[in-house]
C-alpha cells in the first residue's frame, strides 16, 4: 500500500502533456505498482479518478471508480473501477452538461464546468488490449476531467465562467453544492 503525494496546482509537470506507453510497458513492474499507488493514493484520498501525473508520474494512464456512494460526490451512482491507458477520446456528443466539479492537485475549490454529455474512448487495458467503449452521464465527466490532466490541463481551463468557482466549504453553506 503506497499512498503517494499529490502533484498540486502550480507545479510545472502537471502541465505538461504526458507521454504515451510503448508495448513494452504492459506488465513489467513499473506498471503494476504505478497502477496500484494509483488506486491506493485515490481512495485514500477520496478521489474518484486518478491521473499519472497527479503523483508525478507524466504517462498517458489513469483510474477512476467507487463503489459505494462517494461522500465528495453524493449525488452520483457508483462508477466501476476502471484502468484506461495511452487513451484517445474518438467522438464526443455536441451537447454539453454542467456540473461542479474538483480536483485533488486544486484542493478544497469546485467550479461549473461543462462537459460533453458522452465520450467515446479507445483505450488500453493493463494487459495492453484494446477496447472501445461509448460513456456517458458522471462516468463521462470523470473521463473527460483525467484525460484533460494526462494533456497537461486542469478542470478551470475549461470553466465559462469564472464566477462559479468557489471553495467547497462556502458553496457547499450557500446550498450551490451537497
Ligand atoms: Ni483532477
Amino acid at each position: 500500500m503506497t499512498v503517494k503525494n499529490i502533484v498540486l496546482a502550480g507545479t510545472p509537470s502537471l502541465r505538461q502533456a504526458s507521454q504515451p506507453v510503448d508495448a513494452q510497458w504492459f506488465g513489467t513492474h513499473d506498471a503494476k505498482t504505478l497502477i496500484h499507488d494509483l488506486f491506493d493514493t485515490m481512495k485514500a484520498r477520496l478521489g474518484v479518478g486518478l491521473a499519472a501525473p497527479q503523483i508525478g508520474v507524466n504517462l498517458r494512464v489513469f483510474i477512476y471508480g467507487f463503489e459505494k456512494a462517494h461522500e465528495r460526490y453524493p449525488d452520483q451512482k457508483p462508477v466501476p473501477l476502471t484502468i484506461m491507458i495511452n487513451p484517445k477520446i474518438v467522438a464526443a456528443s455536441a451537447e454539453k452538461e454542467y456540473l461542479y466539479e474538483g480536483c485533488l492537485s486544486v484542493p478544497d475549490v469546485r467550479g461549473l464546468v461543462p462537459r460533453h454529455d458522452w465520450v467515446e474512448v479507445q483505450a488500453q487495458h493493463e494487459n495492453g488490449q484494446y477496447f472501445q467503449k461509448r460513456y456517458e452521464g458522471f462516468e463521462a465527466r470523470i473521463i473527460q476531467h483525467e484525460f484533460a490532466h494526462i494533456e497537461g490541463k486542469l478542470f478551470c481551463d475549461y470553466m465559462d465562467d469564472m464566477r462559479t468557482l468557489g471553495i467547497t466549504s462556502a458553496l457547499r453553506e450557500s446550498g450551490i453544492i451537497k
